[in-house]
């Protein structure tokens, strides 16, 4: 199967167009089974190491364990805060959309039981992989002008023991996902002025 121009364009713009979604822009509009179905095939479809496929991903629509995983989020935030004293605008973000989002994903990496084509001489390639399978969710869920977003700030301990997942899963992203309000053409964080956005020249060394 070959791409045309448009298609790579459209992939493109769909690369280019994905934001982070938190919780000030997402709206309580449900998500149809079959786009939810279409994210996690997205997953799925992502490469992995060796082929061995190594995640596991938990649908989380539960008001009460969601709040749980908020309560946990907040108490992570909280202690964060001493490492960005001298930028004080740290206590203002809004780094989550757990309550607000209808849907919360956990995506979890397997720790294998054998040795794995590919992963022998870094291990950490497994987790790698399960990076891939969020991108590809991020980016159909964008297709779909679904909103995602990642919360980083939790103990993963913590959320292994309120979704009941043994500690032989390791937490990778917790993923909140909905439709946004709109989907800003800049990162958030570029428009508070926490970072800048990098460019080929700064990045890219050829040899
Ligand atoms: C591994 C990873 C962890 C992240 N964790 C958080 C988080 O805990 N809270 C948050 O608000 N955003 C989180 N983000 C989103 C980034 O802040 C966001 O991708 C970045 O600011 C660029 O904005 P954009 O995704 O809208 O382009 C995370 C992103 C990645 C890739």
């Amino acid at each position: 199967m070959q791409f045309n121009k448009k298609q790579s364009q459209i992939l493109n713009d769909i690369i280019i167009a994905r934001r982070d979604i938190r919780g000030n822009n997402f709206i309580s509009k449900k998500i149809k089974k079959k786009h939810l179905n279409k994210i996690l095939q997205a997953g799925l479809d992502a490469p992995s190491v060796g082929f061995s496929q190594p995640w596991k991903f938990i649908v989380i629509k539960d008001e009460e364990v969601k709040n749980k995983v908020y309560k946990n989020f907040k108490k992570e935030y909280d202690k964060s805060k001493k490492y960005f004293k001298n930028r004080p605008i740290y206590n203002t973000l809004k780094l989550e959309g757990i309550k607000e989002a209808p849907v919360n994903i956990a995506v979890y990496y397997k720790k294998p039981n054998k040795k794995i084509l590919g992963q022998t001489s870094q291990k950490q390639m497994g987790k790698y992989s399960v990076v891939c399978a969020i991108q590809n969710m991020w980016l159909m869920a964008r297709s779909l002008n679904i909103g995602i977003g990642w919360v980083s700030i939790l103990n993963p301990k913590k959320v292994n023991e309120l979704l009941d997942v043994s500690n032989e899963y390791k937490l990778i992203g917790y993923l909140c996902v909905g439709y946004p309000k709109e989907f800003l053409n800049t990162p958030e964080l570029q428009t508070m002025k926490w970072n800048k956005k990098m460019n080929l020249k700064t990045t890219v060394t050829y040899i």
